[in-house]
């Protein structure tokens, strides 16, 4: 017979298997997947053309692009409340059902400096803002000293902040490509609506989204273009937490955006 469980140890065991990455409840039971498949496709050589006049299959359903998804929502935003919008309605990312909140941005959107990061994590999911956990507070201390704020009301000082993804990715992993590229269409129009005069390009996800390649360590400090703006990879918070040895370079390139603004 089976044995009860109590509530505290049923609880207990699901904070357990959340701990190790679980993310969706699908069966009581393991799924042997490539055995199923093996059925599948028996079952597919075993089943006999349809003869005349039996009623022929139904299609099967079109595969959706989540792309082609994404570029057809975006190109009908006109606005930062539309876009917020359509991509609480954007259904084809699998990021989206572990996801307390979207995290859309934070900042003014009439500041000249928009800072892209990657994407949320553990306290950004819980608030609904990027950058707002340790990373977050060290991006805050970095633009305090070239003189900018995300709260100030004054577009020259103020900074307008999203990541890539606007949700937390299990466990903090890395995004994908296939993430990326579906998420890609939205950030798009969110730099277009902004109009920034200069992108942030944080860390080696970011600079994959805006110029299609990686290599933070040589990349940073040099400006290039990206979403049709003059962009600046620059070494993500995260990193320099981590190795702030880094943080001589992470100021030269402070100076050098701080220099840009001022010179235009
Ligand atoms: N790291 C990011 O790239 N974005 C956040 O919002 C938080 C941490």
């Amino acid at each position: 017979m089976e044995s009860a469980m109590d509530y505290h140890t049923a609880l207990a065991l699901l904070e357990w298997q959340i701990e190790l990455g679980a993310d969706e409840a699908l069966a009581d039971a393991p799924v042997d997947r490539y055995a199923a498949a093996q059925d599948a496709r028996a079952q597919a050589q075993a089943s006999p053309e349809p003869k005349k006049g039996q009623p022929t299959p139904p299609a099967p359903k079109p595969k959706i692009d989540p792309v082609a998804v994404a570029q057809d929502m975006a190109a009908r935003v006109r606005s930062l409340d539309d876009l917020r919008a359509a991509m609480q309605q954007f259904e084809h990312c699998e990021l989206k059902r572990g996801a307390r909140n979207l995290v859309f941005s934070d900042g003014r959107p009439a500041a000249r400096v928009m800072i892209i990061g990657e994407a949320p994590g553990r306290d950004e999911d819980r608030e609904g803002r990027p950058f707002v956990g340790r990373a977050g507070q060290l991006l805050d201390r970095m633009l305090g000293a070239i003189g900018m704020d995300r709260r100030s009301d004054n577009a020259e000082q103020a900074v307008y902040i999203t990541n890539v993804l606007p949700w937390r990715p299990p466990q903090n992993r890395d995004p994908k490509p296939e993430e990326i590229q579906m998420l890609l269409p939205f950030l798009r129009k969110h730099v277009e609506l902004v109009k920034p005069d200069a992108v942030v390009l944080m860390g080696n996800i970011s600079c994959q989204a805006g110029l299609g390649k990686r290599g933070i360590t040589r990349l940073r400090g040099h400006w290039t273009q990206a979403y049709d703006t003059p962009a600046l990879p620059m070494f993500h918070p995260a990193y320099l937490l981590r190795q702030p040895h880094a943080k001589r370079e992470a100021w030269a390139d402070l100076l050098a955006l701080k220099a840009r603004l001022e010179a235009r």
